[in-house]
């Protein structure tokens, strides 16, 4: 039983000028969720570090690097699950917190609810010491000037995921060495969002979902498309009817576009270390660890790699 982790750095249309950042940020983040694997780690602490060191780089939209609502504002939301128990945790909307994504994995493993939101989030990483950052640790000056040249939602969604502009989600999924698998996906929304508005990245089974029987999945792309065919749920439908995780990855998100009309992407492993890194928008930066050996792209169909020493 070999152990695999695949992370995707958000399906858009990806600018030149990011490309080579975005692929080297998901290479790392991939190395480093891989090297959790290869110290016997859980494919959980695995998927967390992953997503912990997306969250970090500011390329991306989650953690330092999120995207602003229309007030200028940065909420995010972050999920994970744990497919050997079906067990989860996430948070929306939170302010102030570097690592969603851990506070999210807090819920899971200190409450007995599934989802915070907003300000209970906020209270609750406070009582269990989680340092507050200040937002504008949060937003980078490309956030800041991308925010004032696109101050409107609808046209932003549409530049989002058919052009251009904007960020889009991180996420990691993982096999361990006893056959565990895990997902988690963190984000800071799509730009100009209303305040309080959620997407999929929080929702079970939407932005991601992870059972030992199937596999595991983090999605990305349009939120409200992602929510209303509960995407990551769909894809391991999929492979529970016999479908590889590749072929289950692409014929759901072909079922979003034309269903309704949402592009995005998405990462899946199954309990086998069978993995699919699949995408409907222009570009999805990702990396996966398998054997030592770290394979990633960035186009359709793009498969490079690279041996690890
Ligand atoms: N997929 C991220 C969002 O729509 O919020």
């Amino acid at each position: 039983m070999s152990a695999v982790i695949v992370v995707h750095g958000g399906a858009w249309a990806i600018p030149n000028d990011l490309a080579k950042a975005s692929v080297d940020g998901v290479k790392a983040a991939a190395c480093e969720g891989f090297a959790v694997l290869q110290k016997k780690g859980t494919a959980l602490d695995a998927v967390e570090s992953a997503v912990r060191a997306l969250e970090d780089n500011a390329v991306f939209n989650a953690g330092h690097g999120a995207t602003l609502n229309t007030e200028g504002e940065v909420e995010m939301d972050a999920i994970i699950m744990d497919g050997k128990t079906l067990a989860c945790g996430a948070v929306s909307s939170v302010k102030n917190i570097a690592n969603p994504v851990s506070l999210a994995r807090a819920v899971m493993e200190k409450t007995d609810h599934v989802m915070l939101t907003d300000r209970g989030a906020n209270l609750f990483a406070k009582t269990i010491g989680v340092d507050a950052v200040s937002s504008e640790k949060l937003v980078t000056n490309y956030e800041r000037k991308e925010w004032e040249k696109h101050k409107n939602y609808v046209t932003g969604v549409k530049e989002d995921f058919n052009a251009r502009w904007a960020h889009d989600t991180v996420g990691a999924v993982a096999v361990d060495y006893a056959g565990n698998v895990a997902c988690a996906t963190s984000t800071g929304g799509i730009r100009n969002k209303m305040v309080g508005r959620v997407g999929d990245c929080p929702a079970v089974g939407c932005g991601g979902y992870a059972d030992n029987l199937c596999g595991a999945v983090s999605c990305t792309g349009h939120g409200e498309s992602i929510l209303k065919v509960t995407l990551a749920r769909l894809i391991l439908s999929h492979v529970e009817q016999g479908k590889s995780v590749e072929v289950a990855s692409k014929i759901s998100l072909k079922y979003m576009g034309e269903r309704v009309r949402g592009a995005g992407g998405a990462i899946v492993v199954s309990p086998i270390g069978q993995w699919a890194s699949t995408f409907t928008t222009e570009r999805m930066a990702w990396a996966a660890v398998e054997k030592n050996v770290l394979y990633y792209g960035l186009e359709p169909n793009e498969r490079r790699m690279e041996r690890l020493s």
